[in-house]
């Protein structure tokens, strides 16, 4: 397989590897189909399709009739059945110093009301690198296995999952009648290598890491596949489970063990940061010997009912964090740095790289985070760097081999000008604190191309209006010939065919020219025909933006591209306002950033992004000209209801009980809506010792009025 980036490709190259790739792709189905004897792993298989989809996003036009493309691979993620977890999945937050460890233990106490020197027992559990994956045993057998997939919604792999025989087809003991066991599916060293070499002696390809391999293992269409190879399971977490067996996380662990799990044998219960601390080096120290991958410690406060206190934020549990071992290293060259201008103006500076695996892994590029940490570095083109990989994470540039510096580098001086659009780039400073913003930012605003097209670009990204066929080349080349500015002319694209049709075709000349100019040839001076496949092509995508005229709220809010608010904060303010309507009124009305606040997960700077855009009236008109394309559908009301679902609750006076942080969290996981102040809308005023004008306003405006415990009542149901 070629390794040319596809953003670096010609399009001659382009054409060529879509011919190549179409029919290596049809020969791999047919060996898969027909002949049931494939000789490429799903992983390699996908990386097939995945690269012939990426370069049909850059080059449109090239896309050829026979392309793969249009059909739905049969190994795509589409061959499982989806399962929705009947508790979501959820993710750890992480944290890479032994402060970070502390600083998270001081978050648990404040959230809590402890005192500073209050120990809070956790259990400590080394982090395991392979997949998560859900067991549902009803009855005691096993009935259905999962991946973690988003974390809302896995795939049905339970036929491979029984393969394991970690993972037991029935209980032993007394298993609660549904219960859910969650935990790590991983591959050791020794499988690993085993499978490898069994790989390369059939003449099929070899897998990167254990975690890829385990992965690529469970998700096989065949479960015989999945059981010719050694994989194993940890247990450490539940989902659904009809009753308790026990109060604490160290009390579960013993419980899985007795219902016949494995358990990981280092985990250790530690009262203090210094226990913490001593088993994070521990394990640190035997990683190696381990047989096994993992890539950190997890701490998690034993108490179960502290954890349900401290409940979730987002997608992590309060109560839990990684504290992840130090990422791999590598040495290589700075070749360039160049300056990406993003959909807020950012003035991003990445690293181009010479090639160098890090953990199995190809890097070209880094980030360099922004000009500051370019200066503290010193880091200049020709420099020797070294970079560091961990997890997922994109890599960093740790340090500069000064040594290694050729002679006569000059320091890197970053740009202050925009370099698409020439704008003046400037650090803002921030009003209250004096301080200068770590970011430099093109102030071109609405004339700037690349914030433009950035922001259309997000606005079409997956977790947005995600409309087929138009990728970011698309875009790019629309917004050049003048078709697209904002994404109201996304849809007005679907009344003008012709003009499309026209630009496609000039484009596809362009790019034929360009195709000769590459191979030497003269060029071939013909006005640009429009021909049957740009048709083609703009029907298709007429047909898909058409589509999209209907869309959940959710989705438009995070499409807007609101500085701080993604695909989570998104969807937590429209289950918040369910309609359009109510979101819009909510956002004009005076107390729009008090009300934004009040909800668990949003807070004071992403609330002020908020208002901030729809205080502006260019955004406010430019919203305006989209709705009038769009029908957006309502979020369906929150599925579990309690007594206090819907209503709108204010704190007040001094609780003794639970903090207020706490208080309102638990509020809001309970479906209320906290908030600062008492109005005609408020509907339970919970005041504490020493409350004062607001009590009064709720006797005011007759509003119910419960003391703490009346009100912790309430919500026990
Ligand atoms: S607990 C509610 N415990 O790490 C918390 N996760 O970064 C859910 N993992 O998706 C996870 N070892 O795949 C937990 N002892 C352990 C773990 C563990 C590995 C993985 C798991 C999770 C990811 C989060």
């Amino acid at each position: 397989m070629t390794s040319k980036p596809v953003d670096k490709l010609t399009s001659a190259e382009a054409a060529k590897e879509l011919d190549r790739l179409a029919r290596e792709i049809a020969q791999h189905d047919r060996r898969y189909h027909a002949d049931d004897a494939p000789t490429i792993s799903d992983a390699e298989y996908d990386a097939l399709r995945l690269r012939n989809a990426a370069i049909e996003d850059r080059f449109a036009l090239l896309v050829r009739p026979d392309s793969p493309s249009h059909r739905i691979g049969a190994r795509a993620s589409e061959k499982f059945t989806k399962v929705i977890h009947a508790r979501p999945m959820l993710s750890l937050d992480n944290a890479f110093s032994d402060e970070e460890v502390g600083e998270f233990l001081g978050r648990v106490r404040r959230f809590l009301g402890l005192k500073e020197d209050e120990e809070i027992a956790v259990t400590a559990e080394p982090k395991i690198d392979g997949l998560s994956a859900s067991l549902r045993y009803e009855k005691g057998v096993l009935v259905q296995g999962a991946t973690r997939g988003d974390g809302q919604e896995g795939e049905d792999i339970t036929p491979n999952l029984r393969t394991i025989s970690d993972i037991p087809l029935r209980l032993k003991g007394k298993p609660p009648a549904v219960l859910e066991v969650r935990g790590e599916v991983y591959m050791t060293h020794k499988a690993f290598e085993a499978l490898n070499k069994r790989q390369a002696k059939d003449g099929k390809p070899v897998y990167a890491n254990p975690r890829n391999s385990a992965a690529g293992s469970v998700r096989q269409l065949d479960p015989s596949i999945t059981a010719s190879r050694t994989l194993n399971f940890f247990a450490y977490t539940w989902g659904e489970i009809s009753e308790m067996p026990s109060r604490t996380q160290w009390g579960m662990l013993e419980k899985f063990r007795d219902l016949g799990f494995a358990v990981n044998p280092l985990v250790k219960r530690c009262e203090t940061l210094d226990q913490i601390l001593k088993f994070y080096r521990d394990i640190e120290s035997k990683r190696a010997k381990l047989g096994y991958d993992i890539d950190g410690v997890v701490y998690k406060v034993d108490r179960l009912d502290l954890q349900e206190r401290l409940g979730f934020v987002s997608r992590s549990p309060r109560w839990a964090i990684a504290h992840k071992f130090p990422a791999e290293q590598a040495e290589t060259v700075l070749e360039d740095i160049e300056i990406q201008v993003g959909r807020t103006g950012k003035l991003a500076p990445v690293a181009r790289l010479k090639p160098v695996t890090v953990g199995g892994v190809v890097v070209r590029n880094a980030t360099l985070h922004n000009e500051d940490e370019i200066a503290r570095l010193d880091a200049r083109i020709g420099d020797t760097v070294v970079i560091q990989r961990a997890g997922d994470v994109i890599p960093q540039i740790l340090k500069v081999l000064v040594d290694k510096r050729p002679r006569g580098s000059k320091p890197y001086k970053f740009p202050d000008k925009c370099p698409v659009c020439g704008s003046h780039a400037v650090r803002e400073v921030d009003e209250k604190t004096g301080k200068q913003d770590v970011d430099r930012r093109c102030t071109g605003g609405l004339i700037c191309d690349a914030q433009t097209v950035e922001r259309l670009k997000y606005f079409v990204a997956r977790d947005g209006f995600d409309i087929e066929g138009l990728g970011g080349t698309m875009i790019e080349l629309f917004h050049d010939k003048g078709l697209l500015k904002e994404p109201a002319d996304i849809f007005a694209l679907t009344e003008k065919p012709e003009k499309v049709s026209k630009v496609l075709a000039e484009h596809r000349a362009a790019l034929s020219e360009e195709r000769r100019a590459a191979e030497g040839k003269e060029p071939v001076k013909t006005k640009a025909k429009k021909e049957d496949r740009e048709d083609k092509v703009v029907e298709n995508l007429t047909a898909a933006i058409e589509h999209r005229r209907t869309i959940p709220l959710d989705r438009l809010i995070n499409a807007l591209g609101i500085r701080h608010v993604g695909e989570t904060t998104a969807r937590l303010i429209a289950r918040q306002y369910r309609t359009l309507a109510a979101f819009l009124k909510g956002m004009k009305a005076e107390n729009a950033r008090e009300e934004l606040e009040s909800l668990e997960g949003i807070g004071g700077i992403v609330a002020e992004a908020i208002c901030d855009f729809f205080d502006e009236k260019h955004n406010v008109k430019a919203l305006d000209r989209l709705l009038a394309w769009l029908d957006v559908t309502a979020m369906a009301a929150p599925a579990k209801s309690s007594p206090v679902s819907g209503k709108t609750v204010v704190f007040t006076g001094t609780l003794e009980k639970m903090t207020r942080q706490e208080a309102k969290a638990r509020a809001e996981a309970l479906g209320a809506k906290v908030s600062g102040s008492v109005s005609v809308k408020t509907d339970i005023v919970v005041a504490g010792p020493g409350a004062g004008s607001k009590l009064a306003e709720a006797k005011k405006h007759n509003v119910e009025v419960l003391d703490e415990d009346s009100w912790l009542k309430l919500i026990a149901g």
